[in-house]
């Protein structure tokens, strides 16, 4: 059986910064409570016109992979795409990569797995390598929150959460065993589904319903997120599925040198750093510069650990993430 590695690391923001301060000047929030609940002093949005969507973002991150994975675009045998905020109900994003891409035909799968998505994807694409079916694919995660929150007071405890951007990773076959993705842990459970989910857009109301109903007040079409339950089940399920990870591969807590946990919040990611009983080396967080962004922040906080020189060969990093379905996930790499 064939071992697989992360061989290269892109990501990409939008230029527009929005701060705390400029959320507080549209609704009634302040810096303070913003930076106490969640750790984030300002996140990236998009700008209508600026030519960025889920996917082009997604493109940018994944030429700068490309390059460093030193590949030709045209050895990708396939691509995973992870997001909540598709350019298209349908065709997938995938698609669309490959055709910005100018790859002439690949597979290309969309990957609905919210802020857990880019460890399925990873989990997905290292399967796929150990089985010996495909040598190099392209793993992305992207999102376009901004297009789709509540900037009005109402929607003030989810957006001030979530930011825009977009990671990428190649992900190849390994010919030294002695590094590379060690395993991937994966879970759901599905009687949380609508405690962090956006209803609205469904088939339950087909398009002819939506239009003649024309309602501005129907919030179906924003993100609802319980926080204090998300919170409850987020610091346990992190927990245990880090553990699983470790006790899978007979690592301990203190083996770990590097956590990258998904950025929900500053508040989470602090928790279980304690609950590890990690130094502030040992976890890498940046939520404080770009929010939450979902399948995006694994890849992000992941290619600015590396561009920073905070991973070495041999290392063990540990990625984790828990979100909306409930679905949660760990994946452990040798470096
Ligand atoms: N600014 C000012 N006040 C606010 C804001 C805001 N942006 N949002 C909510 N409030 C108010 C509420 O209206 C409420 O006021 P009230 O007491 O007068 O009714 C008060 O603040 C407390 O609201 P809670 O929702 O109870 O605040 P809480 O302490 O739970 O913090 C938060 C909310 C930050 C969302 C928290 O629950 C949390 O961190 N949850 C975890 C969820 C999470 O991390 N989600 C990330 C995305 S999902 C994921 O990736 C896992």
């Amino acid at each position: 059986m064939y071992n697989s590695k992360i061989t290269g690391l892109g990501m990409y923001v939008p230029d527009n910064v929005v701060t705390n301060e400029d959320l507080s000047k549209i609704m009634d929030t302040s810096d303070e409570w913003i930076t106490e609940r969640t750790g984030v002093k300002e996140r990236r949005h998009i700008k209508k016109g600026d030519g960025n969507s889920t996917v082009t973002m997604g493109v940018k991150a994944a030429k700068i992979a490309i390059e460093r994975a030193n590949i030709d675009k045209n050895d990708i045998d396939l691509i995973l795409f992870a997001t909540l905020s598709p350019d298209y109900y349908f065709p997938g994003s995938g698609v669309l990569v490959q055709e910005h891409l100018e790859i002439p035909t690949c597979p290309a799968m969309d990957i609905r797995n919210q802020c857990s998505g880019f460890i399925y994807a990873i989990s997905t694409a290292d399967q796929y390598i150990k089985t010996g079916m495909y040598k190099n694919i392209l793993v992305i995660g992207s999102e376009n929150h901004s297009g789709g929150l509540d900037f009005s007071t109402r929607g003030r405890g989810v957006t001030v959460i979530f930011g825009d951007g977009a990671g990428a990773a190649i992900i190849s076959r390994n010919e030294d065993s002695s590094n590379g993705i060690l395993s991937s842990h994966l879970h759901s459970e599905g009687k949380f589904a609508e405690e962090l989910s956006l209803i609205g857009p469904s088939t339950n109301r087909w398009v002819p319903e939506i239009i003649e109903a024309n309602d501005p007040n129907d919030i179906s079409y924003y993100p609802y997120m319980n926080g204090q339950l998300v919170f409850k089940n987020a610091v346990v399920r992190f927990s245990e599925v880090i553990m699983e990870g470790l006790i899978h591969n007979k690592l301990k807590p203190s083996d770990i040198n590097m956590l990258i946990p998904h950025q929900a919040n500053l508040r989470i990611s602090q928790f279980i750093q304690d609950e590890f009983g990690l130094s502030d080396d040992q976890v890498f967080n940046n939520i404080q510069k770009y929010g939450n962004t979902t399948a995006a922040s694994i890849p992000i906080a992941l290619t600015e650990a590396w561009e920073n020189n905070k991973i070495k060969s041999g290392d063990i990093i540990v990625l984790a993430a828990f979100g909306s379905g409930f679905t949660w996930g760990s994946t452990i790499i040798r470096w």
